[in-house]
């Protein structure tokens, strides 16, 4: 019903993913396969409620309606079985900006905060920016199975004020189980940590089991905030609406006075409409894009590890990120980016970006049509059938 298959020319579109592939990469002529976002146009369904707004030439300071809050609370009840109230949601423009906030109400320069890496890049450089003590609990790869060294977490915890949570995980693809988690709040409950739990990527999930949000289980709703937002789900990151989940009233009422001082209660006119429009009617579109994205997941298993017997891909329970083990070729990221920029002309995210753990590594984007998607691996089988 819905076409993944559409070439869409982003090229001046503003987009980064094309228009600032010089800057980075420095050249154009080359398939992108990095920033996380996709080159699938959006559900008709929001285009289309998008342009009945436009037709309204006025666009004035918006207030969300009751019927803004009621398509994200039937959602999360819908797709992932928990019951919010309306007063525990806070606004944000996106994720990032809300993990800025929760490390501004929450923490004080000099607190120590607790990562996972290899992470997606700006939870290191939020807890930098902000001069708290970034603490690392290193993600373990046991022979291509990605686990968390609970022991060193809970030394990790000790004296520590918030712990910043990828679930599930960007860039090693991981959909956490309801042990883990357990595991977790259990250890940020007894080390008194607040918990941000950036579940961006929740609506994605490419295996048979279903994400649970940390908040769920036990009591960890009281110190928790979790991060949701259409953005990934329906490649709308560019309209910049999320949503944070705080049910705790104390830290709630904290999180919103913080926002209103800054005035971030205001919301971009189409931002609006595509979040309640995603929420309410997007169903079907992603029913239809997750099994593309199993499809070009499974491509991109085939191509490679057919033709590249030593590269280990990450097992893709989520996200459209596959997480390339390509530390046999002996090659630094640098070094592994300059030969598949120069000789495959691909770009994809080098492993370090997320850490200092990601050397040897590089991350795929396999969100897009898959003629291109096809050309792209084509071409990197090419160039590291040497090693
Ligand atoms: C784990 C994770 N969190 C947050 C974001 C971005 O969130 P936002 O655009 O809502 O700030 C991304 C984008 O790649 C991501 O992978």
């Amino acid at each position: 019903m819905y076409d993944f298959d559409k070439l869409h020319n982003r090229i001046g579109t503003g987009c980064y993913k094309y228009d600032a592939l010089n800057l980075y990469y420095k050249r154009d002529d080359l398939i992108p396969l990095w920033v996380a976002d996709m080159d699938f146009g959006t559900a008709p369904e929001i285009t289309l409620a998008m342009e009945k707004r436009l037709q309204h030439p006025v666009y004035g300071y918006n207030f969300r309606l009751d019927s803004y809050y009621q398509a994200f609370i039937d959602w999360v009840q819908r797709r992932h079985g928990w019951s919010i109230e309306k007063d525990w949601i806070c606004n944000s423009p996106g994720i990032v900006p809300g993990i800025n906030f929760a490390v501004l109400e929450f923490t004080n320069p000099g607190d120590k905060i607790v990562i996972q890496e290899p992470v997606y890049t700006p939870f290191s450089g939020t807890v930098k920016d902000h001069l708290r003590t970034l603490e690392i609990n290193e993600l373990v790869n046991d022979n291509g199975e990605w686990r968390i060294d609970f022991e060193a977490l809970d030394r990790q915890l000790q004296g520590a004020k918030m712990f910043i949570f990828c679930s599930p995980h960007n860039p090693i693809a991981r959909l956490w189980t309801k042990e883990e988690l357990l595991q977790i709040g259990r250890l940020c409950k007894k080390h008194n940590v607040l918990i941000f739990s950036d579940e961006i990527h929740n609506d994605l999930i490419l295996s048979d089991n279903k994400h649970i949000p940390i908040a769920t289980l036990e009591d960890f709703a009281d110190f928790t905030i979790s991060g949701f937002s259409p953005g990934k789900t329906f490649n709308i990151a560019g309209l910049m609406s999320a949503a944070l989940i705080v049910p705790n009233s104390k830290l709630n009422k904290r999180l919103k006075n913080f926002m209103f001082k800054m005035h971030m209660f205001a919301i971009n006119s189409f931002g609006m409409v595509a979040f309640e429009a995603a929420y309410t009617h997007g169903d079907a579109w992603l029913a239809e894009l997750l099994t593309y994205l199993r499809n070009n997941s499974e491509l991109v298993r085939q191509t490679l590890t057919n033709s590249l017997p030593y590269l280990q891909i990450a097992k893709q329970e989520a996200t459209y990120l596959a997480w390339l083990d390509l530390r046999y070729t002996g090659l630094s990221c640098k070094e592994l980016n300059k030969l598949l920029v120069e000789k495959a002309k691909v770009a994809l995210s080098l492993g370090t970006e997320y850490g200092a753990s990601g050397e040897g590594y590089m991350r795929l984007n396999f969100a897009l049509p898959k003629a291109v998607l096809e050309l792209a691996l084509n071409r990197i089988v090419e160039t590291l059938k040497e090693f």
